[in-house]
């Protein structure tokens, strides 16, 4: 393992935001990034197959400059396809390379990947090595404590040990195991209970290792209680459903002096990039689905949703009116 590029991700990356399908697009990442100006932000799962035989390359990997630090995460299990994405994710620019081997959902699993492989660390450990040998970037993982009647902490650990000796350079456990027959991807997000005493002790017998621990966070203080006994947090829902209730990462997690940003900051401070996706001939919905999440815990909180959905979905939402519906929020205080 790569000490010196390891202690750099130590030091850099103690909150992330989990990869989410149909969540953290670059829309929804360019919100992020005006509410924390440090936290690792991840892609969508992309499938490396897809990207390597796809003609529209840069629908897959574009991001805006303003997102990073970001990581990729790739699911797959062809180390020969792997190798080809390794190199595109560190010429595209990534900061970051994570391999997904915790989703259950059943279409990822058919194909092999994902939660299943967790059952064949000796196939994760070639797919590591062959993104590592193929970039000079970290290259991370994200599992789960255990799949299906896989779920021994002596398998955890051998599974980890395995992967770390393949070169991985970070951790990010889901502290829930996956079953894959009988629940949905969304079940598998709720049963069986989150086990972060299982992470704890996988910490405690590695030291050495970088482990990020996922599932159930739900506000800045339990994740900072967590970085007691973690080197990271990553936090998925919460952060997507109430961006604004995790506006002091900056402060909190990383200590920085600054003003903490009310949703109409925020929503102010996207409008030049709101503006420039709409003259490029993007739909106003494509921010706005995330944008509306921003306005919450007021009494018009809905109305304004409503307001702003409403005239991005029936036809295409007016700047003015946006700026205007903008400035009732700070006028409330919001
Ligand atoms: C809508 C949705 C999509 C997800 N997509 C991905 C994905 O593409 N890759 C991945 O590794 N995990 C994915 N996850 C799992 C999350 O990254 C995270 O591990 C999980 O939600 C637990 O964290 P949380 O309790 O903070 O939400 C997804 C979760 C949700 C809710």
């Amino acid at each position: 393992m790569n000490n010196t590029q390891s202690n750099s991700i130590k030091n850099i990356h103690k909150l992330s935001i989990a990869p989410m399908m149909d969540c953290t697009d670059k829309h929804f990442r360019m919100i992020m990034r005006k509410i924390s100006s440090k936290a690792l932000l991840y892609t969508e799962m992309i499938v490396a197959q897809s990207l390597i035989y796809t003609k529209k390359k840069e629908s897959f990997l574009d991001f805006n400059s303003e997102e990073h630090p970001i990581a990729i995460q790739f699911g797959g299990d062809s180390p020969e396809i792997l190798r080809e994405a390794a190199r595109m994710a560190q010429d595209w620019g990534y900061d970051e390379i994570n391999f997904n081997v915790g989703c259950p959902s059943p279409r990822v699993c058919s194909g092999n990947f994902g939660a299943s492989l967790m059952k064949d660390p000796e196939k994760v450990a070639r797919c590591i090595e062959s993104l590592k040998n193929n970039c000079n970037i970290p290259v991370t993982i994200k599992h789960r404590i255990g799949v299906d009647n896989h779920d021994s902490f002596i398998n955890l650990n051998n599974f980890v040990r395995c992967i770390a000796n393949a070169g991985a350079d970070r951790f990010t456990v889901h502290a829930r195991k996956a079953i894959l027959k009988g629940l949905n991807p969304k079940q598998n997000r709720t049963i069986p209970p989150l086990k972060y005493d299982v992470v704890k002790k996988l910490k405690e017998l590695n030291p050495e290792l970088l482990i990020e621990i996922n599932g159930g966070f739900t506000n800045i203080d339990e994740s900072l209680a967590a970085l007691n006994d973690f080197d990271g947090v990553m936090v998925g829902r919460s952060i997507y459903k109430y961006p604004l209730r995790w506006t002091e990462i900056d402060q909190k997690v990383y200590g920085i002096n600054t003003k903490c940003k009310s949703a109409s900051d925020i929503i102010f401070s996207l409008i030049p990039y709101i503006e420039k996706h709409l003259s490029n001939g993007g739909k106003s919905w494509d921010i706005c689905k995330h944008l509306i999440n921003l306005v919450e815990g007021i009494p018009k909180a809905k109305i304004w949703r409503n307001q702003i959905s409403t005239n991005s979905i029936r036809k295409e939402l007016d700047i003015d009116y946006l700026l205007k519906l903008t400035s009732e929020l700070k006028e409330m205080g919001h």
